[in-house]
């Protein structure tokens, strides 16, 4: 990326935490990415980075295949700070000794630092807390190295040599359990390696703007799959900051969409920001093509499919388009690190269209996380509700109606999920919950209702709380709230007789019922 900024690599050593480290050094508004940990040192030199960060990682140092840590890093003259593994690496590497103690420190432990005189731990206070997750311990710092903490278990909690421009400690300041963590990362970066804090979402947009401008040239066309979520209205913003008019924005209505979701589509890009938006009101179409399916995976394929139809079918008529904007975030590109998983739901997106229309992509996200990309938003001047909207599946309700897809089921499960929408922002819950929404199953039940017996649909409210979708928990609502929806749904929508809250968490459960 441009010059404008200072940038700090994130040595990754097998630790849970890399990405949180990474996200933590630009929360003191300094660049951050995470790379491999045996990176060729050359490449660190090319790179040009402030500073070092060695992650922890679940290994003994000891233990035969440990990730080594390369000790050319450490004669960089680049500054190093070692998080936990990274400490001891360092340690061992430098001449210090790491033993098993036999003692072992997990979770909250108090630390006593010297603040006096120490780089580290300047204006902090002797005694804080601190997490640790440690079966190894560094029980004495290298030559040279000045030993700035200690706690009951581990004699050398901490070390640092500001001549050389080496620093570590044993415990973890970037998980919030640590009280002073972020103050810990901010003398390490401004004092020790002299970086700017000026990575701010100002600065990532001014740096978008040019590197899409670069990229895409002077008279190129664009083209963005507008969903209406959060990731692809930013990624579309920048670009039309960067190109203005050469920019199409394609939204596909595909009829799977929530209330009013179509509707703010229009007013947020057409008619406040003036991009160039072709509205394509699909409902018809996608209809079609589910009539008849009840396959989860049969759904996901066929909307998939007719989606990249309808969008090849407005490309062709934009036939001076050479870019694809996508808004994939840093967090897939680093976990596409060619890892294999199991499918276990067929994602849809514009995979595949880049290859078939010879398209390049355009990614203007890639480097950013979640949390960055609304700030960027915000920036941008993007509604709240776009920048705040929960996640949403590409397949849209339809992965959210068990059984087949009809209109009618369709206009049953929007209306009760615009009850959930409506109540859980009225309990004011929409801040903590990661996704809530209706879901309407395939069975019917027995009710009665006035003086009659009913026999029609339950709908299963699911809320849940996550950060990365990747696990989640059910939501803890309030029986009020429970009773709100579950009496507002029974009474205001048709064909709905009972209510039910879906209390499974993610594994075993997926967020989504298909
Ligand atoms: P599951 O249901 O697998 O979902 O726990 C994890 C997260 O991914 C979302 N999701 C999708 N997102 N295209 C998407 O862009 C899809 O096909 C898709 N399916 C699920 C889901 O809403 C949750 O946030």
């Amino acid at each position: 990326m441009a010059d404008g900024h200072d940038t700090v690599l994130v040595l990754d050593f097998g630790a849970q935490y890399a990405q949180l480290i990474a996200r933590r050094i630009r929360e003191c508004h300094v660049f951050s990415e995470v790379v491999p940990f045996d990176i060729d040192p050359a490449e660190v030199r090319a790179r040009g980075p402030r500073a070092l960060v060695l992650s922890g990682g679940p290994a003994s140092v000891y233990e035969p295949g440990a990730p080594a840590l390369d000790p050319r890093l450490l004669g960089l003259g680049i500054p190093v700070l070692g998080l936990c593994y990274g400490l001891q690496a360092m340690a061992r590497e430098l001449g210090g000794r790491v033993e098993a103690t036999g003692v072992r420190e997990y979770g909250r432990t108090q630390l006593h630092a010297e603040p006096a005189g120490s780089v580290l731990f300047r204006d902090l206070p002797t005694d804080q807390v601190v997490w640790m997750s440690h079966g190894d311990t560094v029980t004495a710092a290298p030559p040279g190295a000045r030993v700035v903490a200690t706690t009951d278990a581990a004699p050398v909690a901490g070390f640092e040599d500001p001549a050389r421009g080496l620093y570590g400690v044993q415990f973890h300041p970037e998980v919030a359990h640590t009280e002073r963590g972020m103050d810990l990362f901010k003398n390490f970066l401004y004092e020790a390696a002299g970086c700017r804090p000026n990575w701010t979402s100002v600065s990532i947009i001014e740096e978008q703007e040019a590197a899409i401008r670069a990229q895409v040239g002077e008279d190129a066309g664009v083209l963005c799959a507008l969903s209406g979520g959060v990731d692809s209205s930013v990624a579309a913003l920048l670009v039309h900051r960067a190109v203005g008019d050469r920019l199409t924005c394609v939204f596909v209505d595909t009829g799977l969409l929530r209330h009013g979701e179509a509707e703010q589509v229009e007013e947020t890009f057409r008619r406040d920001f003036k991009v160039n938006l072709v509205h394509v009101k699909a409902a018809d179409r996608f209809l079609e093509r589910l009539a008849g399916v009840t396959d989860p995976e049969t759904k996901r394929k066929a909307i998939g499919g007719e989606f990249i139809r309808v969008f090849e079918e407005v490309a062709r008529d934009h036939g001076d388009a050479r870019f694809l904007v996508q808004g994939t975030l840093y967090p897939d590109v680093v976990e596409s690190g060619g890892r294999q998983t199991a499918t276990i739901k067929t994602h849809h997106n514009v995979g595949g269209l880049p290859e078939r229309m010879h398209l390049e992509l355009v990614e203007p996200l890639r480097l950013l996380f979640k949390d960055e990309v609304r700030r960027v938003g915000t920036e941008l001047g993007l509604p709240e509700d776009v920048v705040l909207r929960q996640p949403f599946p590409g397949p849209g309700l339809a992965v959210r109606i068990v059984g087949e897809v009809t209109a009618e089921r369709l206009e049953t499960l929007r209306a009760a999920d615009r009850i959930v929408l409506e109540e859980v922002r009225r309990a004011g819950l929409d801040r903590q919950l990661w996704q809530w929404f209706a879901v309407l199953p395939a069975v019917r039940t027995v009710g009665v209702m006035g003086d009659g017996r009913t026999y029609a649909y339950p709908i299963v409210l699911r809320a849940v709380t996550s950060q990365d979708a990747m696990t989640a928990d059910f939501a803890r609502l309030p029986w009020e709230v429970l009773e709100r929806i579950s009496t507002r749904v029974v009474g205001e929508v048709p064909g709905v007789n009972r209510v039910a809250y879906d209390v499974t968490s993610k594994p075993p459960g997926t967020i989504e019922w298909e």
